[in-house]
């Protein structure tokens, strides 16, 4: 069974073509970074008019590397939300026309759901229930997840989200844009405990603050005045390990509060060298397994993760009808 997926809830807009679930046969995700870059974020207004410009030829475009039509495709999945709203209109009009005009269903997918699912595609040895760790750059959340339509929320950000706190640190430190990949790079080569950035402890011992993280590395750059070539690199990587740091303690507590031994990671954040190698590492020391998507692409927003989850959530026959409205704050 093929299954378009369409994903167009922030600043990428993505279709892609999976069948049966788990085998990507096209994924066109083209991205807005260098419209964005100059102002250090994503500008929704200009995301949306991007949406519009784009996603006529990104579903051309994944139809043809898959070689099929419109005729050969079984069922459309978009992302409904979270997102931008304006964002979200544009692939959520343009499945519900498909699907009305092709007389196929229609399936609204949570985009968080779906960077979870990112992990199914490619590889089959993941068991439920499992710890659900969404970190991108509007999410950080914890679940707890019994199977694909069955999610417990745990906690999540109370201000940034971690890949919103990567962007502005890299921002701090002229960087630039997106900043989770350069904060990623550049710390490589710095010492990771050269400076003691604060994590945050909250009452729910599952939510997440980053924000108080960015204005103490503010703070510091601020304090120093310049920032030498040769200092960078440590300022990066103890930013870095501020956030990874939080980010696995509070999955491990999670596993273990809720005696699962499987964590799976999803969300752009998932990309990080870092949190991939800690977590790794530290869930061996308590037996646990670790997931992260097969390849970065999977990482970040794409329409195979969307098109995957549809194909279960159809084969249980969850669809949407034509009312299928966004919901861009939903979680
Ligand atoms: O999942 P995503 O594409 O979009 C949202 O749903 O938000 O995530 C984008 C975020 C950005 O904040 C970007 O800086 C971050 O993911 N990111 C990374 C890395 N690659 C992307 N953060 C840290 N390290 C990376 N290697
Ligand atoms: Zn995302």
């Amino acid at each position: 069974m093929l299954i378009l997926g369409i994903e167009t809830s922030c600043d990428e807009t993505s279709a892609s073509i999976v069948k049966d679930g788990t085998i990507i046969v096209s994924n066109i995700i083209t991205s807005q970074d260098k419209i964005h870059a100059p102002f250090g974020g994503v500008v929704p207004e200009l995301a949306s008019r991007e949406q519009l410009e784009s996603i006529g030829w990104v579903v051309k475009e994944a139809l043809n590397k898959a070689n099929t039509k419109f005729s050969g495709i079984d069922a459309i999945a978009v992302t409904y939300g979270p997102g931008l709203a304006g964002s979200l209109l544009i692939g959520v009009e343009f499945a519900k026309t498909l699907s009305y005009s092709l007389s196929i269903p229609l399936i609204g997918i949570n985009h968080i759901h779906a960077h979870l699912y990112a992990n199914f595609l490619g590889q089959h040895n993941i068991e439920f229930p499992y710890i659900g760790l969404v970190i991108s750059g509007g999410h950080t959340s914890l679940f707890y997840v019994e199977d694909f339509m069955t999610y417990s929320f745990l906690g999540q950000t109370r201000d940034d989200a971690c890949g919103e706190a990567f962007d502005k640190g890299a921002q701090i430190l002229n960087l630039g844009y997106p900043g989770g990949p350069l904060i990623d790079r550049i710390s490589k080569k710095g010492n990771l405990s050269a400076i003691k950035f604060p994590r945050a402890h909250l009452e729910n011992k599952f939510d997440f603050s980053f924000s108080g993280l960015k204005t103490s590395l503010l703070r510091y750059v601020e304090k120093k005045g310049k920032i030498s070539k040769k200092e960078l690199p440590d300022i990066a990587a103890s930013f870095q390990e501020a956030i990874v740091d939080v980010l696995v303690k509070k999955a491990i507590l999670a596993a273990e509060y809720k005696k699962t031994d499987t964590i799976v990671v999803g969300g752009g954040v998932s990309a990080n060298s870092r949190i991939r190698g800690k977590l790794e590492e530290e869930g061996k020391k308590k037996n646990l397994k670790i997931h992260f998507p097969n390849e970065l692409k999977l990482c970040t927003d794409n329409g195979a993760m969307v098109a995957g989850l549809g194909y279960w959530m159809l084969k249980e026959g969850k669809t949407s009808s034509l009312d299928l409205d966004i919901q861009p704050n939903i979680f």
